[in-house]
């Protein structure tokens, strides 16, 4: 099955359906405001993602955990729902993505927490594998709604 392809960046575009699942979960941006037409975008070769490992990658603007299990990989948002530590800096277990701060855990198909003390699932995005290169598959709501829930405090 082709995907469609967007002629002037040459990126491959989901179809409705797709980018409709794909959002489920996100909180619903104003009409108009925000694409959830899904991209899929380069993001490193195969081999910087060996197995058993989980590495921080940006995708366009957004932070993502690039995981490898079981020879598949997983893109996943890089903040933990509990108190957003990076998930990057966490590990692979049998069960999924460990968090390192307090030791959540996530699963990688479907970003629910599966050991507390998060209870909320992590973002997850399409991943393909490519002649050995990894692209990922994100929405323009998946940027705007992909950072940490927590904001930093202004300093004026
Ligand atoms: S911040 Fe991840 S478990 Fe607390």
């Amino acid at each position: 099955m082709s995907q469609p392809h967007d002629e002037t960046t040459g990126a491959e575009t989901a179809t409705t359906e797709q980018a409709a699942a794909l959002a489920d979960g996100l909180p619903a941006a104003p009409a108009g405001e925000t694409s959830t037409e899904v991209s899929f975008h380069r993001v490193c070769r195969s081999g910087q993602v060996p197995e058993g490992y989980v590495r921080r990658f940006y995708v366009d603007e957004l932070e993502c955990a690039i995981a490898r299990l079981n020879g598949k990989a997983y893109a996943t948002s890089n903040y933990c729902t509990h108190l957003d530590c990076l998930l990057s800096s966490g590990k692979l277990v049998d069960d999924g993505v460990l968090c390192s701060c307090h030791g959540s855990v996530f699963d990688l198909e479907s970003g629910e927490p599966v050991y507390p003390p998060a209870t909320e699932p992590i973002a997850v995005y399409p991943v393909r594998e490519e002649e050995g290169e990894v692209f990922v598959g994100i929405s323009e709501a998946d940027v705007v709604h992909g950072g940490p829930k927590r904001r930093k405090l202004r300093r004026d």
